[in-house]
């Protein structure tokens, strides 16, 4: 088996990546003109293992989305409207000569995702006012010539009281840890293990009806990168896979609703709820965030 012109080790036992159902040693092993590992996963997955000068293209696209990130840190205090941050996100991406992914996304009708204290994720910017010690996170999804990445952070808007400071701060440990896992060999199932014990060891929820996702050629490519899981399950990462992890991190119980604009999604309980997202590569030996923060 050959990725970009290497050869990848693959588990006897394990299915065969040409798809066939069948144990590896008993299809493709030791056929060496068979499939390459990209072809393999593209067929058996639907996942687009990115080349060089595709992953160079995400690195841009995630500098741009960096840039505009740290405007938004800048201009985030107590008063603002969360169409402030829209407004401040349509307008950089545009200046870049960029996309915003999110604009007219399956009917999304703005430039980028606000998410207030109880606001799980895809809070649509409008006329709320940010308040002293509200928590806000931003998911902004520049597309940069053709290129995807995608990233989130929660604020503090002003000074954080202790609910604020657990969420936030269990959120971005969860992140950090799923991150750590990634490499060649390792599995997708790792990611969610990882998030999920660290989570509710924390009395924290992990939120299950929103998954990361492969991304850089579309805005949600495969695989589904689930944040709750089991140890070894689960697609096997090879190098040249991006995707995102971002787990979303409830204080109280994970049961969400949509709001009637059917995009807002929050909390059952009202209680606060927390995310951070980076895009992903795997690389030979561990991973790079082409978003890094
Ligand atoms: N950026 C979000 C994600 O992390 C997706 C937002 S879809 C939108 O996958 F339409 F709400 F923008
Ligand atoms: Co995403
Ligand atoms: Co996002």
């Amino acid at each position: 088996m050959k990725t970009q012109g290497k050869k990848i080790k693959i588990g006897r036992n394990t299915l065969c990546p040409c798809g066939s159902g069948k144990k590896y040693k008993n299809c493709c092993m030791g056929d060496d003109s068979m499939l390459t590992v990209k072809e393999a996963y593209k067929r058996r997955y639907g996942i687009i293992v990115k080349e060089p000068h595709e992953i160079e293209g995400i690195r841009r696209s995630g500098e741009l989305l960096l840039s505009i990130m740290d405007k938004v840190a800048a201009m985030i205090a107590p008063g603002i409207t969360t169409d402030q941050i829209n407004t401040l996100v349509a307008d950089e991406t545009d200046k870049a000569g960029a996309i915003a992914a999110p604009l007219n996304y399956r009917g999304f009708p703005k430039s980028v995702c606000v998410s207030a204290n109880e606001v799980i994720c895809h809070g649509i910017p409008g006329n709320r006012v940010l308040r002293d010690g509200d928590i806000v996170n931003v998911d902004i999804t520049p597309i940069l010539d053709g290129y995807y990445a995608d990233a989130n952070k929660t604020f503090f808007v002003g000074t954080p009281g202790p609910d604020a400071i657990k969420v936030v701060e269990v959120a971005l440990e969860c992140l950090r840890r799923a991150i750590d896992t990634v490499r060649p060999g390792s599995h997708l199932g790792d990611i969610g293990y990882a998030i999920q014990s660290y989570a509710e060891s924390r009395g924290c929820s992990v939120v299950r009806e929103f998954v990361g996702h492969g991304v850089g050629i579309d805005f949600h490519e495969p695989p589904q990168v689930c944040h709750f899981g089991r140890k070894h399950h689960g697609v096997e990462l090879v190098p040249g896979m991006v995707f995102t992890i971002e787990p979303m991190i409830n204080l109280g119980a994970r049961d969400l609703h949509i709001l009637e604009d059917e995009w807002t999604a929050v909390t059952n309980d009202g209680s606060l709820s927390a995310q951070f997202e980076q895009t992903i590569l795997v690389t030979e030996t561990g991973w790079e965030s082409l978003t890094p923060y």
